[in-house]
């Protein structure tokens, strides 16, 4: 393992890093275990993710954690990954200290239960100072969602003038997002095999690399992210641009 994070080159790590952390369910269905066993196991990832983060120095990763369409699913499952939520919140705090991890949300907080809400605005609160890295989970997320309230933000500035319609543009939007204090994504990874975005990011990922894996949320490690890391080092990210105008660049 420190032969491959030796490999990675510290001057091209990727600044924003979003996961879609898929595969619990069937984790634990491989397991002869109910789908909630593949959730609580899928903890011990979110923690190797945020590990590795901090050991490499990314500055942003985002946690794909409740879709706005995961309302949808069984009521026991959803109450479990609530409770989930609540209980590794409170015992996780310690650790996000002391690796100086900020957290922030986004999605539509006031969807969840009450309980979920308080001890987020707490871990939220305490951990607001912190500056090494900076932990997003969407929760109650949909990337739908989250334009037509950008859309519906803007409109009343407009409707107040506050804004004059020409003032709109990319970076106003940016602004209104969820996610107005973040960078771009660079590296969007997904688990379990499933090539689809699942409405996760979708402005943001506008010129994200992607990298789709078969393994499944809760065996994907501390390795398996150096690895997806190690491919992103080997891309091109050309931004409409040709490759010897990025080779020219880099020289
Ligand atoms: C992703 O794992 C976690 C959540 C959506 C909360 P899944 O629960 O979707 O696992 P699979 O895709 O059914 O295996
Ligand atoms: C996406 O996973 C949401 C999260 C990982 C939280 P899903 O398992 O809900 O995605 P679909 O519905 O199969 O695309
Ligand atoms: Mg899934």
């Amino acid at each position: 393992m420190d032969i491959l994070k030796a490999q990675i080159l510290k001057n091209k790590i990727p600044q924003h890093i979003a996961i879609i952390m898929d595969g619990n369910g069937r984790w634990a269905k491989l397991k002869n275990k109910p789908r909630v066993y593949g959730h609580k196991n899928g903890v011990n990832s979110v923690r190797e993710a945020i590990e590795s983060c901090g050991e490499l120095g990314i500055k942003y990763l985002t946690l794909y954690a409740f879709s706005t369409e995961n309302w949808n699913r069984p009521k026991l499952e959803v109450k479990t990954l609530m409770s989930l939520l609540v209980s590794s919140l409170k015992k996780e705090l310690k650790t996000l200290q002391k690796n100086n991890i900020k957290l922030r949300t986004i999605g539509n907080l006031n969807d969840l239960p009450k309980s979920v809400q308080k001890e987020l605005i707490e871990v939220i609160e305490k951990t607001k100072n912190n500056t090494a890295l900076n932990l997003t989970l969407a929760l109650s997320y949909g990337s739908r969602d989250e334009i037509v309230n950008v859309i519906r933000n803007i409109s009343k500035k407009v409707v107040n003038n506050d804004l004059a319609i020409e003032e709109i543009n990319e970076n106003i939007i940016n602004n209104h997002l969820y996610t107005f204090s973040l960078p771009d994504v660079d590296y969007l990874i997904r688990t379990s095999g499933e090539k689809r975005i699942s409405n996760f990011l979708l402005w943001q990922i506008a010129y994200a690399e992607m990298y789709f894996t078969d393994t499944l949320w809760p065996d994907f490690k501390k390795e398996n992210l150096f690895n997806a890391i190690l491919e992103y080092q080997n891309r091109e990210r050309r931004f409409g641009k040709t490759s010897e105008q990025i080779e020219k660049i880099n020289e």
